[in-house]
């Protein structure tokens, strides 16, 4: 049985998502709010609304993708009543944002579940593509069959609203954090000519071998012990210095490399240079205090 499902908003994601829901059979009502951007999905099968009250009149589900929470809600605001709907907001922001319009769409009668996009809209509806979700778990069962359609490996996290914001946080932190460091190496290495696939090709079994180092760290950091027997954080201290006086001997820019060094360093001077690299983790910690 097709679902009927409206979608607010139509720049590159949200048409990606109309695009994959009206690929999946379901009956795909748009509304963008600058006129045009829905006339690719009517042509395809869509049905396009002329506001976003008439897109929402007749849908059991809305979902909503625009540019920040702020839009998401003005459009929500405008769109009427919403009550006996499910909202599913994928408009990117924090996790306090997806809280607050949470509640703000439950006291309008809806049900709210917030899904975060880990992947480029291309990707949408590929079955290795990566989306959070949280909220009420019921509407999202509910509705799970057309929100599966937007990737293949959709995770509930539970009931807080704002946990796919911030487990969006979270993998973007970690792919910034690596992609600075990859980019800061491939600078170094083209200095001296070195073209960079050629490093990635010799260290593969290294660079895979970082990903895998990621679940012990994980667990050290939820145990909140860092005891290690090998690989102390005292033996980085030498080679992220080094990095830096490299960077410097090249002209390249030595902010990131530094960074990393007085990090170690500080965990050093501050008595914890046995422990594992994970130990950063308490000045992360202590830096929000
Ligand atoms: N593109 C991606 O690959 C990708 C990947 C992951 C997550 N996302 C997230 O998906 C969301 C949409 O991104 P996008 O790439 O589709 O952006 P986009 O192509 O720039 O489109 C932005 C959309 O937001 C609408 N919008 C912005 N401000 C608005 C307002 N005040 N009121 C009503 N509508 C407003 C725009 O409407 P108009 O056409 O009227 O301007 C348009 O539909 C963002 O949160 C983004 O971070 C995107």
């Amino acid at each position: 049985m097709t679902m009927s499902v409206t979608v607010l908003g139509l720049g590159e994601m949200g048409s990606a998502l109309a695009t994959a829901f009206l690929e999946g059979g379901q009956r795909t009502t748009v509304w963008n709010r600058t006129p045009g951007k829905a006339d690719a999905l009517v042509a395809k099968g869509a049905v396009g609304a002329a506001s976003a009250e008439e897109a929402v009149a007749g849908a059991e589900l809305v979902v909503v993708n625009v540019k920040g929470n702020e839009a998401a809600r003005s459009i929500l605001a405008a769109a009427g009543s919403l009550s006996g709907r499910v909202v599913v907001n994928l408009s990117d922001g924090t996790s306090g944002e997806a809280r607050d319009l949470a509640a703000w769409v439950v006291r309008r009668g809806a049900r709210y579940v917030h899904g975060q996009i880990m992947t480029i809209a291309p990707a949408v509806g590929h079955p290795d593509s990566v989306v959070f979700f949280g909220g009420d778990e019921a509407a999202f069962e509910q509705h799970a069959e057309v929100l599966l359609l937007i990737g293949g490996r959709a995770t509930f996290l539970g009931d807080d609203p704002g946990a796919a914001a911030l487990f969006g946080m979270a993998m973007n932190g970690t792919m910034w954090g690596t992609l600075n460091g990859f980019l800061h190496a491939a600078a170094l290495l083209s200095s001296q000519g070195v073209e960079v696939k050629r490093f990635v090709e010799a260290a593969s079994a290294s660079l895979t071998g970082l990903l895998g180092y990621l679940p012990s760290l994980a667990e050290e950091v939820d145990r909140g012990e860092y005891a290690v027997p090998f690989g102390a954080l005292k033996h980085h201290l030498p080679a992220a210095e080094d990095l830096v006086r490299e960077s410097r001997e090249r002209g390249i820019d030595v902010e990131f490399p530094a960074c990393t060094a007085e990090l170690v360093r500080a965990a050093v001077r501050a008595g914890h240079g046995d422990d594992s690299y994970s130990r950063l983790v308490e000045r992360f910690r202590a830096g929000a205090s």
